[in-house]
This record gives C-alpha cells, structure tokens and sequence, in this order.
C-alpha cells in the first residue's frame, strides 16, 4: 500500500507528475527529504474564536505532533469547522452534519494514513466519528478534556448544570441581578468542555467506551498535564495504525455500540448522545431499536454520581479511576472482544486493574445509585415513533402523571408568553412545545421549557414538559424529549390543543394524548407543512435530515 504523500494524487492525468508536483510543494513548507517519505498522520483540528471548549487546540496538536514525530511519522494538522455551542444560532445542531460532510471528505481527499481528531464541545466529537467513519481511514479521537470548576460563597460551580441552577433561581426572585452577573464570571472559567456529564462529556465517554480514543483519556481535566500526555500517545497510536492499520469500521460496530450505550446509562448520560451515537452507528449501517435501547437501559444502573444526576464534576470522575474503573463495574454486562485503536480487545484492556476508586463517585455495580440507567425510551399515541426521557434527571413524583395541556405553537409563542401574567397554567399541567423538531428549526435544546415565571415564584421547581426538541445534557427535570414524528411532519403532536388531557407513565414507557383516534385524525386532516426553505445549507437540511430515532444525519450519509 502506498503511503504519504504518494496516495490520492491530485488528479493531472499523469500520476508521476502528480507526485512530483505534490513534493515540489510539499518542499515549500520546509520538510525534509526524509519526512518527505514518512507516513503522515493528519490531525483534524477546530479551533475557534467562536469555540471557547477548544481554546486548548494548539497545545493539544503540539503535543500528538510530538507523538507522531517520535514515532517517525510525519504531523499535518488541517483545520474544518468548529461548532461552539452557544456561539450559534439557531443550534449547533444544525450544523453537525456539515461538520461531518467536512471531516469525512477533508479526510479522504487529503494523503494521510491515519488521523487523529481532536474536539470536545457537544457536537464536534459526533461530528467527527461520523466523518472519521465513513472516510473508514485509522483513526483515534482525543477530546479537549472537561473544564475545572469554578468557586462562589464556598461552593463549587460548573457549566452548565450551575448555570441553569442559578438562572431558575434568578428567575423566582430568590436572588438579586448583581449575584447573577458575579455568577456569571465564576461559572466557566478554564478551558474545555462542560465540567458535568453533559453531552460533550457523554461524547468523550462514549468515545473511550467504543474504543477509539485511548483508555483514561475521557475525564482527564482540559488544564492537565495528563491530557497533554494522552494527546502525545495518540499521536503514536495513530502512528500505529498508519503502519497497521485497524479502521474506525473495525471499531465501531453493532457491540461496541452497544457497550457504549450501557456505559451512557452507566453514567446518568445525556439525551442528546442517543441521538449522536445513533447517527454514528448509522454511518456503519447498524441500528439499536428503542426497545433495545430501553432493554439495556432496565439492566444497567447508574453508577456514577456526576451532576445533573447527582453531585459531582467531570474532574471528580478524573480523580476517581475515570471511565475505565466505570467499566470495570460493567463487565459481566460488555462485549469484551471488541477491538481498539491500541489494537487489544477490551477485554484485554480491563484486564488492568482500575487502581484505587472513589466509590463516592463511582460506585459499586452492587451499590448503584439506581439499578436502573438514566435513559429510557417512551411510545404511545402522542409518539408513535419514539421519545426519550432522562428518568434520572427527573421528578419521580411525576412519574405516572396525567395533566391538561398547555401548548406553544413554537419558540416565538414560547418566548412571547411563558411568563406572562395572564398564562392559564398551573402546577399539575403539562407543558407542550410544537414546532422545535429537526426541520421545524434544527432541534435546539429548547426542550426543557422554563417553568412559567408566576409558578416559579410560587415555589414549583419541576413540571411535566414535552416537545420534539432536544435538552441540554446538563439539564434536569421531568421533561419529554425528541418526541417523533415532529409537529412539523405532522406528527400527533402537532393536533395537541390547549386542554386536552395527556398522560406519562415512566413505569409503562409510555407517552399518550388521551384525545379520541378520530378526534386527531380529523385534527391532523387539516394539517399543512410549512413552507420550506429554498437555497443553500438550509434546503439541503431541511430536505434531507432525517428524525431523532435515526440520529437526524441526512438520509443520504447513512451506511458504509
Ligand atoms: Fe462546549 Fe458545553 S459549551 S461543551
């Protein structure tokens, strides 16, 4: 096989002036004869202005550069697009996929052996899996690590859990402006991801659970010398692979899926990670059914006590054996003859003790914090194909819950009258948002609706609250998410009205509006898309992105 600069010539024609004309302009970047020759590993990088989870980028490629250099190989670092989180409107979301397109062909067009793939915030890591796997080129992830905690008034603060804590309380008067805004400045103060389990540390989890980024990588703290460390390795592990290669389609597959998805329960993970390892598998054209889902969802339990499930930081999971002593705790329940990218199954990589772990953090499979994940999927008439709910985030008291809705046509209706005084709603209703779904707007995490300011004030902290948006993974409450089909496909969701009774029941996984067949049949009758858009990205998206149950990739990247 050829390697370096001699494969995927730039097409002239004439493949041996192809080459000469490539290392005439490879000189002119000042490389030497010798690396001339040398394997190449790519490093996928995204820094941004806009990023503030990848303000450590440059180090990181400093140090996996080190890696392949060591190694004998030869680093080339090359840029795609960054997704910052709260940088872009209307979501992040929206944009993973083109993020995707990016890697995945930035990857096949371009003369590497292997690639190391270096992202943290919420959709970056997605992004790249999914780009790493359908470009099928060795590849090993590295994430920018989980930012350190901040401190007020004694107590530890992290995005974003802290952030919503804080602003509710804002919101109910309990304290002043100038609190929120010394809040503010204390709440995300180092580099890196969000510092809970969120959905960027779900994603790193996630990635160090299939195999490919390295063992205790995941948790490491963004400031850490050890990520530096671990950067450097994968740069000799991608190395690895450049000479024997092992591809993200040896990694990826139906079982390592699956572990993957028990460690999300494991961890009291986000609801945004279902979506993205969904569109990850889907590129590998595998599939895990919500009724497996919710299968390995009833026999895992919550193991680790990280907010907004429970009470700790990413940096907490670090410092107490990290996802590897999360996975020793699994075992009897993994596919250990799943492959990695340091080419040991996993099973031969948890045949390493964890060392000494802090079960206040991580505990016992015997001991769980619940014996049952955090994840579970939900169907009924409101949700024929699915939805999905954070039992583990939520009040168990409204569990089993049947209330009058109370509906917003979208998130202007939302914006426009959540709080205003004369909103007739009370604390046993249930919230209903229309209109926030994949094509509706790119499915921001507009999911969990504020509790309407006149309740706040009253006192309610958590209400039943559904929609076909999505929730950030560092949110908490009794929220129904990703209900599909959407309102804007005309779902059931869409023939909701104000009063109409609906039931949830977690015990059941069940999500109905009790509203006789006929009734929403007549209701959906008159039901009229709205016009779509007709130029560029926005029409591309909006063509052919595809629901939550299928991972919202578009419908022509699914498959090898
Ligand atoms: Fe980037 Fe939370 S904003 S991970």
């Amino acid at each position: 096989m050829k390697k370096g600069f001699s494969h995927g010539l730039t097409n002239y024609g004439d493949r041996e002036f192809s080459l000469y004309l490539r290392r005439s302009f490879a000189r002119s970047m000042g490389l030497s004869e010798r690396l001339l020759d040398a394997p190449i590993v790519g490093i996928a990088a995204a820094p941004s202005g806009f990023n503030n989870c990848h303000r450590n980028i440059d180090e990181l490629v400093e140090a996996v550069s080190r890696g392949v250099l060591a190694e004998g190989g030869l680093p080339r670092v090359f840029p795609t697009i960054s997704l910052g989180e709260v940088f872009l409107s209307p979501t992040s979301m929206k944009f993973r996929n083109l993020m995707a397109m990016d890697t995945e062909e930035m990857i096949r067009a371009q003369p590497m052996d292997a690639v190391v793939l270096i992202g943290g915030c919420d959709k970056t890591v997605p992004a790249q899996l999914m780009g790493a796997l359908s470009a099928d080129v060795p590849a090993v992830q590295l994430v920018t690590g989980p930012m350190s905690t901040g401190r007020h008034k004694g107590e530890r603060l992290g995005a974003c859990t802290d952030c919503r804590r804080f602003w509710a309380r804002y919101r109910s008067g309990d304290i002043e402006s100038g609190e929120i805004e010394t809040v503010e400045g204390r709440l995300a103060t180092t580099t890196g991801t969000c510092a809970v389990m969120g959905t960027a540390s779900s994603m790193a989890c996630i990635a160090e659970t299939l195999g490919i980024a390295l063992p205790g990588s995941a948790a490491i703290p963004a400031v850490h010398s050890a990520r530096l460390v671990a950067a450097e390795e994968s740069g000799r592990v991608a190395m690895s692979l450049a000479k024997n290669a092992i591809r993200p389609s040896q990694v990826i597959t139906e079982k390592s899926v699956e572990n993957a998805f028990r460690l999300l329960m494991a961890v009291g993970g986000s609801t945004n990670a279902i979506i993205h390892l969904t569109a990850i598998a889907g590129r590998a054209g595998i599939r895990i059914s919500y009724d497996r889902l919710n299968a390995i969802s009833d026999e895992t339990p919550v193991l680790v006590d990280l907010k907004p499930v429970g009470e700790g930081y990413m940096e907490d999971l670090f410092a107490a054996g990290g996802v590897g002593a999360v996975l020793h705790e699994l075992k009897p329940l993994l596919h250990l003859d799943t492959m990695t990218v340091q080419g040991r199954t996993l099973g031969q990589v948890l045949e390493t003790p964890p060392g000494w772990v802090d079960r206040n953090v991580v505990r016992e499979f015997a001991r769980p914090i619940s014996p049952v994940g955090g994840l579970v999927a939900l169907q009924g008439s409101l949700a024929p194909d699915g939805a999905i709910f954070k039992r583990a985030a939520a009040t168990q008291s409204l569990f089993e819950h049947e209330g009058r809705a109370v509906v917003f046509d979208g998130l202007e209706d939302l914006a426009a009258r959540i709080d205003a005084p004369d909103l007739e709603v009370k604390a046993d209703d249930v919230l209903v948002l229309k209109n926030a779904g994949p094509k509706a707007c790119g499915m921001p995490e507009a999911g969990y609706l504020p509790i309407p300011r006149k309740l706040a004030q009253q006192g309610v902290k958590d209400m039943v609250r559904i929609s076909d948006a999505r929730m950030s993974g560092t949110a908490f409450g009794t929220v129904v998410l990703h209900v599909a089909p959407e309102a804007a496909l005309g779902g059931p969701l869409s023939a909701v009205r104000n009063g109409d009774r609906i039931r949830l029941s977690v015990r059941d996984k069940r999500i109905d509006l009790l509203v006789d067949e006929a009734e929403v049949a007549r209701r959906l009758a008159g039901f009229r898309q709205a016009e779509t858009p007709r130029r560029g990205y926005a029409a591309l998206y909006h063509n052919t992105v595809t629901q939550a149950p299928q991972g919202c990739d578009f419908d022509f990247l699914a498959g090898m």
